[in-house]
């Protein structure tokens, strides 16, 4: 047994060198950093129960580093420490058991459970308040001094208590987190990246660290990177006993803390929280690789101390691996509804996170042709909650040269026809309305659940109409005739009767319903509800749209002098004309509410050579545009691509003859009336969290009834929150934006005509 132990402590230890040889120096890892660090706990934990038969040279001996030549070096005020990891939940009870044996017996431990967030460790200094230097982890001594460019990050404070209410600062005070990308902005900084023509980034922890380590701090400027705060290294005269209070006063200094932390009164309770935190990752807006645990109790902690370079009151629990390395064996492809072309992955079978993998998403062929994936790769997958799994990018140290490039076909493999990549799109299309693949995946959502839901309208049958040509399109659906029907194989009279009347029944399904069957890209049953909660008709939607083209025309004829003769000489000229060219989705949208819009545009086009004279009539052809798109842009949780989108649909003439074919049919397109009540909440906006005594549509409905509205997201318009039991964060914000909150029964007291008082109470005299 001791000789195996011996062996594989050897064999580890060899694969694991080759890995950082691979990874380091070659620059051609063959397996992924999951997988990497898998290897090395089995290493460590068996080195820790053998320290016998550690070898001298193990990598486990390492100290890492992000120390580079290009910044001046800082000593760290205490040892930068690590955490060891833990895999699941015995791991935890051992570690526990392991602290509960160095601790006073009988000792009970607390815990504080937080996400591990998937950045780059940060250590920033203030020194009566005031931030005097930020360093990076470096070897954990010594770090890069990035002072310079941290502070370029906003939700880093520069000086400290940012609220002077919370009394003053420490004398000194050292604290310690992580600088990440929120999701949202790494896909922005992407999308900035693809219209600027250049690569996208593939990972959010790498491009955070390459921001940060700009020789140049207006680079780093450029980029929307945030700092959470989560440990003090060192605080004069600081005096806290617990974890938990230490984040309080984190937060009270006026630094971002992690909001999701919990405290939790033992071991059970934290790993009773696990499975939930593994659903909860994907929601969270920045990438996280599992949790950190942390005994609450100061002392305790202290009074463990630290082994290697891991404080043994704290660790980490790493999420199951999400990804996996195996072979792309081919790809195939789909075209969707929308005509959009989509490469899959064929993979070789493999296990990630509990379940076997044997196809993947390439997402578009720009993203392969940049991430540099070729046939016969072997590839690194990640499936993470409940997205389809995707292919992150190939392994290039894997490669034998028999690999071959993925090129997009240059037709329909459906119905032959050349496919086209629209100006600025990264997806190629199928542009034929009546190929049969986008017919029939038009169709299935035409007809499913939630859509049109009409019965008996399986795959099978309309892919059976649509051969036999009793159908081209979904209009064509409300048409069908008995006759045709019954001579065809397997249509009996009962069957082609229910079918006939449950397209009967859809004719009059509600309006938002027939609006989501369509199946325009983003208009899913709550975006449909918020256009029908505006457009009363299809009509209207129709014409709003038609307005919209012609004002985007014209603005786009407006433009041309000026686009002809810029140049995309720089970064910032570049971006200016992208927007230009894209008006619907980057002008409107921001100068909405703009009182000086010539001003503003006039700002805009500074890095172009814009004459004075050309400037009211482009100003004039925005505010047209403006004006004319209001009607969607002003409606809440409809972002300006999701407009566009709209537009787009319905400028589309194959889609108007679907529709008018539709109107003909006697297919219901209009609102229903609404019922009103009264108007005393007219002019007043809502928004409604936490349960209610009844379902919170009808509370909605109840609302509206009144003449108010009813909107998702606290801002400035708001005029009251309503909090029903357990209200999420829109209360803490409504309290931050100064907007009254009020319970559900205020509510009705106000309907009812009466006061409210500022401070939420009914007033009842
Ligand atoms: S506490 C003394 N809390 O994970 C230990 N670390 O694998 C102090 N990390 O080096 C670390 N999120 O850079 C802590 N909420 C969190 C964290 C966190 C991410 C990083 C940190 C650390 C690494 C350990």
């Amino acid at each position: 047994m001791s000789r195996e132990i011996q062996e594989r402590i050897a064999e580890l230890s060899g694969e694991l060198h080759q890995h950082i040889y691979r990874y380091h120096v070659l620059n051609e890892p063959v397996i992924t950093d999951a997988e990497y660090d898998r290897l090395f706990a089995d290493l460590q934990d068996l080195e820790t129960r053998h320290p016998e038969y550690a070898l001298p040279d193990s990598p486990t001996q390492r100290v890492g580093s992000d120390l580079s030549g290009d910044f001046p070096k800082l000593r760290h005020a205490a040892p930068i420490l690590s955490l060891s990891n833990a895999f699941d939940a015995d791991d935890l009870a051992n570690w526990q058991e392991r602290n509960l044996r160095l601790l006073p017996a009988g000792t009970q431990l607390r815990y504080v459970l937080q996400p591990k967030l998937d950045g780059l460790a940060i250590v920033i200094t203030y020194e009566d308040g005031v931030l005097t230097r930020a360093a990076t982890r470096g070897n954990g001594e010594f770090g890069d001094d990035v002072t310079a460019n941290v502070k370029t990050i906003r939700s880093v404070p520069l000086r400290i208590p940012v609220n002077r209410d919370q009394g003053g600062a420490p004398a000194r005070l050292v604290v310690r987190g992580e600088i990440l990308f929120h999701k949202n902005s790494f896909v922005e900084l992407n999308r900035e990246q693809q219209a600027l023509g250049l690569p996208a980034y593939v990972n959010a922890r790498n491009t955070a660290s390459g921001s940060l380590k700009q020789k140049d701090s207006r680079a780093t400027a450029k980029r929307k990177l945030t700092a959470y705060i989560y440990a003090i290294v060192e605080g004069d005269g600081v005096v806290l006993s617990s974890e938990w209070e230490t984040l309080q006063f984190l937060r009270d200094m006026g630094f971002n803390v992690i909001r999701d932390a919990a405290l939790c009164k033992d071991l059970a309770d934290v790993t009773k929280r696990l499975p939930g935190w593994e659903a909860k990752r994907d929601d969270l807006p920045f990438e996280i690789d599992g949790l950190v645990l942390k005994v609450d109790n100061l002392a305790y902690a202290d009074e463990l101390g630290v082994v290697g370079k891991d404080p043994r009151g704290a660790i980490a629990y790493k999420f199951p691996a999400e990804e996996a390395s195996t072979k792309l064996l081919g790809v195939t492809i789909g075209v969707g509804r929308t005509g959009k072309v989509t490469p899959t992955a064929q993979l070789e079978p493999v296990f990630i996170g509990g379940v076997t993998v044997s196809n993947a998403s390439l997402h578009n062929y720009e993203q392969v042709a940049a991430l540099d994936i070729r046939q016969g790769d072997r590839v690194v997958v990640k499936r993470s909650g409940d997205v389809i799994p995707y292919v992150i990018g190939p392994v290039p140290g894997a490669r034998d040269g028999s690999e071959t490039a993925i090129l997009p076909p240059e037709a329909c493999p459906f119905c032959d026809t050349r496919l086209i990549q629209p100006a600025g799109a990264v997806d190629w299309f199928c542009a034929n309305p009546q190929c049969p693949e986008r017919v029939m995946r038009t169709l299935e959502f035409f007809v499913s659940r939630g859509a049109l839901d009409i019965e008996g309208m399986g795959p099978q049958t309309i892919a059976t109409l649509i051969e036999k040509k009793l159908i081209k399109d979904e209009a064509d659906i409300f048409y069908l005739e008995a006759a045709p029907l019954l001579a065809l194989e397997g249509f009996a009279e009962k069957k082609v009767e229910n079918l006939l009347a449950s397209i009967e029944a859809a004719k009059a399904r509600p309006f938002e319903q027939v609006l989501t069957s369509l199946g325009i890209d983003g208009v899913g049953a709550t975006v449909a509800g918020l256009l029908t909660d505006s457009f009363a008709s299809m009509q209207d939607l129709l014409d709003t749209s038609k307005q919209i083209r012609v004002a985007r025309e014209s603005f786009a004829h407006t433009v041309a002098p000026l686009l002809r003769e810029a140049g995309a000489d720089d970064d910032e000229s570049a971006r200016v004309i992208f927007r230009l060219r894209h008006p619907l989705t980057e002008l409107a949208p921001r100068y909405q509410d703009a009182a000086d819009l010539r001003d503003r545009l006039a700002r805009l086009l500074k890095p172009l050579p814009v004459s004075a004279e050309q400037l009211p009539a482009l100003a004039q052809s925005l505010a047209d545009l403006i004006a004319a798109s209001r009607p969607l842009h002003s409606i809440e949780g409809l972002g300006p691509v999701l407009v566009a989108n709209i537009v787009d649909w319905f400028s589309d003439e194959h889609h108007q003859n679907i529709l008018a074919k539709m109107q003909a049919a006697g297919v219901n397109m209009r609102a229903a009336e609404r019922v009103v009540s009264g108007d005393g909440l007219s002019g007043q906006t809502f928004v409604l969290t936490g349960a209610m005594s009844v379902p919170r549509g009808e509370v909605k409905a109840l609302v509206e009834a009144h003449g108010g509205k009813v909107t998702g997201s606290v801002s400035k318009k708001t005029s009251y929150v309503v909090a029903g039991d357990a209200p999420g964060s829109k209360v803490d914000k409504a309290i931050k934006s100064n907007v009254p909150v009020i319970s559900e029964a205020e509510l009705r007291a106000l309907i009812a005509g009466e006061q409210v008082d500022a401070a939420g109470t009914a007033n009842l005299l």
